[in-house]
C-alpha cells in the first residue's frame, strides 16, 4: 500500500531558548528535521508533508532546494490532531498516513519499516518505560489497544500503565479524514489530540496493533538543550560502535564526533577528540592523532595525521605525514611520502611525492615538485590584494628558510634559493638564487653609551 508521511514541526520550542527554530538545531551536524526526513524518505513514500508554524519561513528556506517536500502551515498550535488535520489535503484516502515528529530525530528506518509491516489498519509505535511520566498511556482491554490517555487526563489506575505512546503512528487516509475533523478539545489541555483517533478506531472495530521500536532511545523527543545533548551522545555512541565493530581502534569511543560519514580501511587508529565532518575516507593503517578535525577528505594508506591538525577538502595520499598543528585547506593534494610539519598552512596546492614543508610556512596556489624541500618560514605571496597567482616549485628544488616567493613565479627543478630571499622572477633549473641585501660587517663596533 502506498504511504503518505506527515512530519509535525509546528511547535515553538521555547525551552531551547534560541532564535533558531528547534527542528533546525543539529544532531551530528544535521538539523534534527533532516534526520527525520532521511528516515522518512527511506520508506519511499508517495509524499512527505511537513507541518510548520513557528518560524515557518526559516524552516522552509532551509529546505528550499528539496522539491520533494510539501509544506503546510498550522498558524495556531491547537494540538497534534489539529496539526495532522492541516496536512490531509496532501493525503490519498487509500494510502497509509505515517505521523512523525521533527524533534524526534533518532527514529530509524528499521523501526518504521517494522511498524509499517503490520497488517492492521492502525499501527502504533509504543514503548515500555520504567518512568512513563508525561507520556500518553496505552490502554488495553483483553490485550487489544482501546485508547490512549494523556498524562494530564489519566486516572490513578491509568497512570500505573508503563506502556506509553511514542507519538508515532499510522492510520489510513480515509479514516483520518473522517475522524480528525470530529475531534473535540474537551480535555485537560484544551487541545485536539491525535491520540483520540485510537479510541475512535477501537469503537469502530478497526484493528490496532502496537509495535515497539528497535531501541527505546529512537523515540526520544528534544525539548531543551539537555535532551539535545543526550540525543547527540546516543547518536555518536552508535556511530563509534559501528567503527569499533568494523575493526577501527578508537582510543576513547566517547571522545569522537562524526558529523557525516566515515569509511575506514583495516587497522585505522583514531585518538581522542577527533572530529570528522562530511565524507571522510581513511585507508588501511591510517593514524589520526588527538584533536584533529578532518572534513570531506581522503587519507591514503599508512599516512599519519599528527595531533591538532585541521584538514579540509584535501587528498592526502600514502605514507604521508601531516602535522602536528598543520592546517590543510581546500584543494590541497599531498602525494605519497610527502611531509607537512608544524604550523604549516597549505591551500590549493599539490605537494609532490616525497616533498617536504616541515615548518612554519604558508604555501598557496602552488605546485611543489617531487622531493623538493620548502624551508622553514617560506611564504608564497600569492595575493596582490586583488588577484591570486600561482607559484611553481620544481622537482628537487631547495627553498631556503624565510624566503618569500612573490607569485606568479617559477622556481626551476633542482634550483636553490638562499635563505631570506625575496624571489620575484623566474629562477632557472639548477641555479642558485640569492635575493637579499648583502651582509656588511663593521669592525670594532661601539654601541652608543647611556647619557
Ligand atoms: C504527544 C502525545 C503523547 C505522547 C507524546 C510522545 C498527543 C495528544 N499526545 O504528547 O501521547 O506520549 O507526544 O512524546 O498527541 N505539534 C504541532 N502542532 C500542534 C501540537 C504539537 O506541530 O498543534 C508538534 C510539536 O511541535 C511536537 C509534537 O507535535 O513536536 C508533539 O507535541 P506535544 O504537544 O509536545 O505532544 P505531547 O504533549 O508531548
Ligand atoms: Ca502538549
Amino acid at each position: 500500500m502506498a504511504l503518505d508521511i506527515v512530519i509535525l514541526a509546528a511547535g515553538k520550542g521555547s525551552r531551547m531558548k534560541s532564535n533558531k527554530p528547534k527542528v533546525l538545531h543539529p544532531v551530528a551536524g544535521q538539523p534534527m528535521l533532516s534526520h527525520v526526513i532521511t528516515a522518512a524518505k527511506a520508506l519511499q513514500p508517495a509524499s512527505i508533508t511537513i507541518v510548520i508554524g513557528h518560524e515557518a519561513e526559516q524552516i522552509k528556506a532551509h529546505y528550499s532546494t528539496d522539491q520533494s517536500l510539501l509544506w503546510v502551515e498550522q498558524t495556531e498550535q491547537l494540538g497534534t490532531g489539529h496539526a495532522v488535520l492541516q496536512a490531509l489535503g496532501n493525503v490519498e484516502d487509500e494510502n497509509d498516513v505515517l505521523v512523525l515528529y521533527g524533534d524526534v530525530p533518532l527514529i530509524s528506518t528499521t523501526t518504521l519499516s517494522a511498524l509499517m509491516a503490520e497488517k492492521s489498519p492502525v499501527k502504533l509505535l509504543t514503548a515500555i518505560m520504567d518512568e512513563p511520566f508525561g507520556y500518553g498511556r496505552i490502554v488495553r482491554k483483553s490485550g487489544e489497544v482501546v485508547a490512549i490517555v494523556e498524562q494530564k487526563d489519566a486516572n490513578e489506575q491509568q497512570l500505573e500503565i508503563i506502556e506509553i505512546n511514542t507519538g508515532i503512528l499510522s492510520a489510513p487516509g480515509a479514516f483520518l479524514k473522517s475522524v480528525l475533523p470530529t475531534l473535540s478539545a474537551n480535555n485537560a489541555q484544551g487541545e485536539y489530540y491525535l491520540t483520540d483517533i485510537i479510541g475512535a478506531a477501537a469503537a469502530a472495530n478497526i484493528a490496532i496493533s502496537g509495535v515497539h521500536p528497535s531501541h527505546n532511545y529512537e523515540t526520544l523527543g528534544v525539548n531543551d538543550r539537555v535532551q539535545l545533548a543526550d540525543v547527540e551522545r546516543i547518536y555518536q555512541h552508535n556511530q563509534a560502535l559501528v567503527l569499533l565493530k568494523a575493526g577501527v581502534t578508537l582510543t576513547d569511543p566517547a571522545r569522537l564526533d562524526i558529523r557525516g560519514t566515515v569509511t575506514c580501511g583495516s587497522d585505522v587508529v583514531v585518538e581522542p577528540n577527533v572530529i570528522f565532518e562530511g565524507e571522510v575516507r581513511l585507508a588501511d593503517g591510517v593514524i589520526i592523532e588527538a584533536n584533529c578535525i578532518v572534513k570531506n577528505s581522503q587519507i591514503g594508506k599508512n599516512t599519519r595525521i599528527l595531533s591538532h591538525s585541521v584538514i579540509d577538502k584535501a587528498t592526502i595520499k600514502e605514507n604521508a605525514n601531516i602535522g602536528p598543528f598543520a592546517r590543510i585547506r581546500p584543494g590541497t593534494c599531498v602525494e605519497n611520502d610527502a611531509k607537512i610539519g608544524n604550523f604549516v598552512e597549505t591551500k590549493n596546492t599539490v605537494l609532490g611525492e616525497g616533498a617536504k614543508i616541515n615548518h612554519l610556512s604558508y604555501v598557496g596556489d602552488t605546485t611543489v615538485g617531487s622531493k623538493a624541500n620548502v624551508g622553514a618560514g617560506t611564504i608564497t605571496c600569492n595575493y596582490d590584494g586583488v588577484n591570486k597567482h600561482k607559484t611553481t616549485i620544481g622537482a628537487g628544488a631547495f627553498i631556503g628558510s624565510n624566503s618569500a616567493l612573490v607569485a606568479p613565479v617559477i622556481i626551476g627543478d633542482n634550483a636553490t634559493i638562499a635563505a631570506g630571499s625575496t624571489i620575484t622572477t623566474e629562477v632557472p633549473s639548477e641555479a642558485l638564487s640569492v635575493a637579499r641585501s648583502k651582509q656588511r660587517n663593521i669592525d670594532a663596533w661601539k654601541r652608543p653609551q647611556k647619557n
